[in-house]
C-alpha cells in the first residue's frame, strides 16, 4: 500500500499555463523516491504541493489514506530541507534543531534529550554550541536535516539539499543521507537535477519533463531501458536512429541497414532506436548483422577513451572507444551495434 498518492495534480501559477499537468505519483512507505529533471520542469512545484505551500488547481493528494489536498502546512508534520532553507543565524546548533519542539511547548528536559538524540544521528553532537557562521556547508546542511527530523516526520522532503556544496562533500553527504534514511526507515522525496546523485541514493526515480513524469522506475531500469527519447537523452544516450519494423525483432534504418534488436516490447510505426556512445564497437571483421560502415569525422580525447564522430548512412554516430588503436579523420571504419544495447523509444 502506498503512503503517498498524487493523482492528476494540476498546478497553474497564473491561471493560464499549467506548470504541472495531471501528474501522478505513488510512493510506498519507507521508499526514497527522487524527482529528476532539468531546471524548470516542475520538481520544486511538486514538492510544494506535497509540503502544502501550494494548493493544486485540480487533483488529489492522499497521504496515509487521508485526503491531504487542503490540509495546511503546519498540520502535515513533514520534514523539509530546501537548498536555501537557511538556518536561523542568531541561534546556535542546539537551538536551531530544538526550534520545532519549542514551538510545541514540550518539557525542557525532554527537548534536550531529543535534540541530542538527533544531533547524534546527524553526527553534530560536538557542535551544539556553535553558530551557523562557524560551520562548514556540509555541517550546516546536517543541522538543517536534524532540524527537519526533530518533529519525527512521517515524510522527509529534500529539495536539492546538496547543490550548494562542493563536489567532494556532495558525494559524501549523499551517502550519509541514504544511510540515515535507511536507518530511520523514513519515506523520502528527494529533488535533484543531478542524474548520478539521484541514481546513487534512490529506490525509485521519477524523470520529469515539462510538468509531467515521463518514466517512474528503478534507477537500473531507467539507465538501461529509458522509455522515451527525453529520458534516454537525460541519462546519456546520444545516438538516435529512425527505424521501422520489418520482421521478427528486425528493424531497418535509412540506407537499408538491418538491425536485430533484443527487446521484449515490439514497437511499430515511426520509432527510434537509441544506443550509448560506449556501446557502439569499432570492429575489424566483416560482420554484416547490426554493422554499418562509417568514416571518422572528428576525434576528441576524453582521457579514459577517445570519442569519435563517425558519419554513416544513418547520420553521424558518436562513439566512445576504449581500445588502444586510434583512428584519424578520414579513416574508414566498421561499427557494430549489439542487439542487446539498442533501446527502442
Ligand atoms: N511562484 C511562481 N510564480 C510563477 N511561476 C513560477 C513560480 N514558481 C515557479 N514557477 C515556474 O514554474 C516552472 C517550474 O518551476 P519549478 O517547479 O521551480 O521547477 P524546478 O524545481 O524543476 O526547477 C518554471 O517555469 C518556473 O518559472
Ligand atoms: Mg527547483
Amino acid at each position: 500500500m502506498e503512503l503517498i498518492n498524487l493523482s492528476d495534480i494540476t498546478v497553474s501559477y497564473d491561471g493560464k499555463n499549467n506548470i504541472l499537468e495531471k501528474l501522478n505519483l505513488k510512493i510506498k512507505e519507507g521508499e526514497l523516491v527522487s524527482l529528476l529533471g532539468p531546471s524548470g520542469c516542475g520538481k520544486t512545484t511538486t514538492l510544494r504541493v506535497v509540503a502544502g505551500f501550494i494548493e493544486p488547481t485540480s487533483g488529489k493528494f492522499i497521504f496515509d489514506n487521508e485526503d491531504y489536498t487542503k490540509i495546511p502546512v503546519h498540520k502535515r508534520n513533514f520534514g523539509l530541507v530546501f537548498q536555501s532553507y537557511a538556518l536561523f543565524p542568531h541561534l546556535n546548533v542546539f537551538d536551531n534543531v530544538a526550534f520545532g519542539l519549542k514551538m510545541r511547548k514540550i518539557d525542557k528536559k525532554l527537548i534536550e534529550e531529543e535534540v541530542f538524540k538527533i544531533l547524534d544521528i546527524v553526527d553534530m553532537k560536538n557542535f551544539a554550541k556553535r553558530y551557523p557562521r562557524e560551520l562548514s556547508g556540509g555541517q550546516r546542511q546536517r543541522v538543517a536535516i536534524g532540524r527537519a527530523l526533530i518533529v519525527q516526520p512521517k515524510l522527509l522532503l529534500l529539495d536539492e539539499p546538496l547543490s550548494n556544496l562542493d563536489a567532494k562533500l556532495r558525494l559524501q553527504m549523499r551517502v550519509e543521507i541514504r544511510k540515515l534514511q535507511q536507518k530511520l526507515g523514513i519515506t523520502t522525496l528527494f529533488v535533484t537535477h543531478d542524474q548520478e546523485e539521484c541514481f546513487s541514493i534512490s529506490d525509485k526515480v521519477a524523470v520529469m519533463n515539462k510538468g509531467l513524469i515521463e518514466q517512474f522506475d528503478t534507477p537500473e531500469n531507467i539507465y538501461s531501458n529509458p522509455s522515451t527519447e527525453f529520458v534516454a537523452r537525460f541519462v546519456g544516450f546520444e545516438n538516435f536512429i529512425d527505424l521501422f519494423l520489418i520482421g521478427e525483432n528486425i528493424y531497418e534504418g535509412k540506407g537499408e541497414n538491418k538491425f536485430k534488436v533484443d527487446t521484449l516490447i515490439k514497437k511499430e510505426g515511426n520509432i527510434k532506436g537509441t544506443i550509448r556512445p560506449e556501446d557502439i564497437q569499432i570492429i575489424r571483421d566483416d560482420k554484416k548483422e547490426n554493422a554499418i560502415d562509417g568514416v571518422v569525422e572528428i576525434r576528441t580525447y576524453l582521457g579514459k577513451s577517445y570519442q569519435y564522430n563517425i558519419s554513416t548512412s544513418l547520420g553521424t554516430l558518436i562513439i566512445n572507444d576504449f581500445n588502444d588503436e586510434v583512428y584519424k579523420k578520414g579513416d574508414k571504419v566498421k561499427l557494430y551495434l549489439p542487439p542487446n544495447k539498442i533501446v527502442l523509444v
